[in-house]
């Protein structure tokens, strides 16, 4: 059996998961889903980054223990995981002793290898907002945040990322796919040709991280610090050969477009550094706009994905998000734009599909029907292959993240479902050919249990239920020639996705356009 390991970036605990944050997550569930039907071993990851500058002084300005801080926003984070039906096997915080142990060991080998040297890092020092900044950066004569500034030197440990950079660079030719879409890689390969500057990973500005193994003055580089965790959760130190582990060998990191530079260049760089492989492939999508601007706590435009579970239920938000963000490009949230792609397609195009065939079979069959037993006609083969075909093109899509594509396919497909009802008029047979309309029912209700299965990974509540209903011995599985079973039983099935009213008295929780 194949294996993958899929993790999500590990999120910082200085303020609530907002819609931006989910989306990460739901996009690493689904792929996950979908390995796991294809066959894959998969293991999945999420976890929260709880060490820093930042995290300190949103603990100190709540008048918080960074602990207490850190402990109370994490589980909010986790708290989020069975909200959102995220089938994760791990959930890694960096405060946690497993990690601290692994940061230190990784800082260790690092050290050893001859790639960490103790030298002074200056530059112009922002007192109150304690960060540095270069000559060019300075807004009359203070920092770009407003502070009174001053030149300052200090001790700092570095990491010698100038050694990578032809290593990186020959890395990247050889492994095409390593940085997708590729137009980031290409961000990252000028970002190299303007030369690797040693990378400062240590800080004694604040003491709120990992103390640097035998200079406890120095904590640990807060990136340096969260990269590790995906090492963290796959075992190291004690899971000491990741080389030859089969997770490590097939691990894909999802992350958002602006953490792209961390990942796939001085994530490699370090793994380099440790004799340790690179990771298979960094892939990274767009971000979630609000009036034009990432959605983000600061700007105050966030979106709450616990309202819209509560609402309207995790798949529907996982249906949305998926199909509304061209994967790697921003897109806006919006109300209206969720509620119109719900009532369309989860309502109307699929969900009626599904009433109105299973409500035919129960009143005009008894709930059974059989697989026909004539040769088919021409409209049902081509109905059956245009179902073929779309479910064959949806699974490469998702196979390559266009996950909007996919979804898009899987409704064409329905569309096919409907247009054939439509044509069919199966009910009007009941009287003149009975047995046609029943062959027309049983190759309608084979064609949503495929339709179904695709869908499994997007909203699986729903899709299990009505998967259950068709085939009580479904498995979760993608077949190359998915049938039923010859004979069908089945009845009503309670409505899965009510048509939203948008004055829904419900909907006035939400401050949207
Ligand atoms: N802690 C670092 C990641 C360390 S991973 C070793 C971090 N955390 S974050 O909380 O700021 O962001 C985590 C993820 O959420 C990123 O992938 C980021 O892109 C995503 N999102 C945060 N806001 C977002 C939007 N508005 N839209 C889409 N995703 C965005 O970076």
């Amino acid at each position: 059996m194949k294996s993958i390991y899929i993790t999500t970036p590990i999120y910082y605990v200085n303020a609530k998961p907002h819609i931006g944050h989910a989306y990460t997550t739901i996009v690493c569930d689904v792929f996950a889903r979908l390995c796991r039907m294809l066959g894959y071993d998969v293991k999945l990851s999420t976890g929260t980054d709880e060490h820093g500058k930042k995290i300190e002084q949103s603990a100190s300005n709540s008048g918080i223990e960074p602990q207490k801080f850190a402990d109370d926003i994490s589980k909010i984070f986790r708290d989020l995981l069975p909200i959102l039906n995220i089938t994760n096997d791990d959930f890694i915080r960096t405060t946690e002793p497993r990690h601290k142990k692994t940061v230190k060991h990784f800082w260790k080998i690092l050290k050893e290898k001859g790639y960490i040297y103790l030298g002074e890092y200056s530059g112009w020092y922002d007192i109150r907002n304690e960060a540095y900044f270069d000559e060019s950066e300075l807004v009359d004569g203070k920092s770009p945040l407003g502070g009174e500034v001053q030149f300052l030197t200090e001790a700092c440990y570095f990491f010698k990322l100038s050694a990578f950079g032809d290593r990186l660079l020959k890395f990247y030719e050889e492994n095409t796919e390593f940085i997708y879409p590729v137009q980031r890689k290409n961000e990252i390969i000028s970002f190299i040709n303007r030369g690797l500057k040693d990378l400062a990973i240590s800080r004694t500005t604040f003491n709120w991280g990992v103390p640097v193994p035998d200079d406890p003055k120095h904590v640990v580089y807060v990136w340096l610090d969260a990269l590790t965790n995906y090492l963290t959760v796959n075992g190291y130190p004690e899971n000491e050969d990741q080389n030859n582990d089969k997770y490590w060998q097939n691990v894909i990191h999802f992350v958002g477009k602006e953490i792209v530079r961390f990942h796939a260049l001085y994530w490699p760089a370090f793994l380099m550094a440790a004799n340790i492989i690179p990771p298979k492939q960094i892939v990274s999508h767009g971000w979630w706009l609000s009036e034009g601007e990432k959605m983000s706590k600061s700007l105050g435009n966030v979106q709450d994905p616990v309202k819209y579970c509560k609402l309207f239920g995790s798949d529907a938000l996982r249906y949305f998000v998926l199909r509304e963000l061209s994967f790697g490009s921003d897109g806006n949230f919006s109300l209206s734009g969720f509620i119109g792609r719900y009532n369309s397609i989860l309502a109307n195009a699929y969900g009626n599909l599904c009433s109105r065939v299973f409500s035919l079979v129960k009143k005009n069959c008894n709930g059974h029907i059989k697989r026909p037993s004539d040769t088919l006609k021409e409209e049902d083969t081509s109905f059956i292959t245009g179902v073929d075909t779309s479910v064959q093109e949806a699974i490469s899509l998702a196979k390559k993240y266009a996950f909007s594509r996919y979804l898009e396919k899987i409704e064409y497909a329905t569309s096919l479902a409907n247009q054939y009802v439509d044509f069919q008029k199966p009910w009007a047979l009941k009287e003149t050919n009975p047995k046609r309309m029943q062959d027309i029912l049983f190759i309608l209700v084979e064609q949503i249990y495929k339709i179904t299965k695709m869908l499994y990974p997007v909203i699986p509540i729903a899709a299990e239920k009505i998967l259950k209903h068709i085939n009580p011995t479904y498995e979760l599985k993608i077949e190359d020639d998915e049938k039923l079973q010859d004979s069908v039983d089945i009845g009503e099935l309670e409505m899965l996705f009510p048509k939203i009213d948008a004055k829904d008295g419900g909907l006035d929780v939400f401050t949207d356009d």
